[in-house]
């Protein structure tokens, strides 16, 4: 029985879609269940040369067997949920996919509000899916929950008791985070954060799990660091050396175009401290050497990337069990046999 959490490092974006999607192809999880904020989210999925775009759907649906669910913690638009439900039915997530009865609802309301507020739009930047709006109204306990949406009632599960008895019958559950440490509510740069605190004890909490029960924590970091909106980013570096590096990048949701940074491992290690983190997934290395797209061995990376991989490893304290080379699931290192 394994109860792992996996969380963003830094400021989203850190290629959380694909290594979900491999360690539940890989581990086969019973349950994968989703944790976060909600469809403010934006993971990318890649798999045999399809790709996928998500941002409610638990992103480890590659794993026919899972059961997929939605955390009480997580905001549910109706709408995202439905089209995921379709876009996805090659997948045949219809019939596993549930969410919990206190999720709570976003409705037209918020995400007009969200745009609306120029506060949000535009000095903190936020992605326009009114998860601020829902937050808020969540905490002045005016939003409906799931269970009282008529149209969602076959959607509908108790996440904690189902999570919780797959781990007493000895089975494995993924827990997978949204958004990264830089945008939590208590720990970020705030006010530049999204509407909720984003790391390993809250993702716990969303779906209902304490914390004496997890055993892995990964926290998953860029090899270098980006960030959509507005806010401090002490490594930032210019569009045009980000262009020159190769490392330009746009949104998956929003298609605004990523400011860029170099790795921050003071920045690292606080995010490790405060998630608990047991392991780093470390992604995107074939992006600054691109001699290392599609290695799947250790020995096989330049030594320069070695070295690269070895000092954040030394510096962070923390190991770094995966190593992704491309946005495949089979651009992967995977040392946890070694390392754990
Ligand atoms: P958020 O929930 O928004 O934080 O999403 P995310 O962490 O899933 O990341 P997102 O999909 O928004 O962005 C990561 C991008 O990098 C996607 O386009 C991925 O396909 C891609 N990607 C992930 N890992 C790698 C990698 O190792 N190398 C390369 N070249 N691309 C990668
Ligand atoms: P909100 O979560 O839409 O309220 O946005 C608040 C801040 O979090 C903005 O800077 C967004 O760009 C950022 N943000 C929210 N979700 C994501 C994500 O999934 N990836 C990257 N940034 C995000
Ligand atoms: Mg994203």
């Amino acid at each position: 029985m394994t109860c792992t959490i996996l969380v963003g490092g830094q400021w989203g974006d850190e290629g959380k879609g694909k290594c979900i999607t491999y360690f539940c192809t890989k581990d086969k999880p019973d349950i994968i269940a989703r944790a976060g904020v909600g469809p403010n989210a934006g993971h990318s999925v890649e798999c045999d040369g399809d790709k996928y775009a998500l941002r409610l759907t638990p992103s480890g649906f590659f794993n026919t067997d899972a059961r997929l669910l939605i955390g009480a913690g997580v905001l549910v638009n109706p709408e995202v949920f439905k089209h995921e439900m379709e876009y996805l039915s090659k997948y045949t997530v219809e019939g596993r996919t549930f969410m919990d009865n206190n999720c709570a609802i976003i409705t037209e309301k918020h995400t007009q509000a969200d745009k609306d507020s120029s506060y949000l739009s535009k000095k903190i930047g936020t992605t326009g899916s009114g998860c601020g709006p829902a937050n808020a109204d969540r905490i002045n306990r005016t939003i409906d929950y799931a269970k009282d949406i008529p149209e969602l009632e076959e959607y509908i599960t108790d996440v904690p008791t189902e999570v919780n008895k797959a781990l007493d019958e000895g089975k494995d559950v993924f827990v997978e985070g949204s958004q990264g440490f830089g945008l939590s509510l208590y720990y970020g740069t705030y006010p530049f954060v999204t509407s909720k605190d984003t790391c390993a004890s809250t993702a716990a909490a969303d779906v209902g799990i304490g914390p004496t029960r997890v055993d892995q924590v990964v926290v998953i970091f860029k090899a270098y660091v980006t960030r959509v909106g507005e806010g401090p980013f002490p490594t930032e570096i210019s569009p045009e050396e980000a262009e020159k590096m190769g490392i330009e990048e746009y949104g998956v949701v929003t298609g605004r175009k990523r400011r860029v940074g170099l790795f921050d491992k003071e920045f690292a290690k606080r995010s490790c401290m405060i998630n608990g983190a047991t392991q780093i997934a470390l992604t995107c290395i074939d992006r600054l050497y691109p001699e290392c797209e599609k290695v799947n061995k250790y020995e096989d990376l330049s030594q320069e990337a070695r070295d690269y991989i070895e000092d954040i490893e030394k510096d962070v304290g923390v190991p770094i069990t995966i190593i992704s080379t491309g946005p495949d699931l089979a651009d992967t290192i995977d040392l946890r046999d070694e390392k754990l």
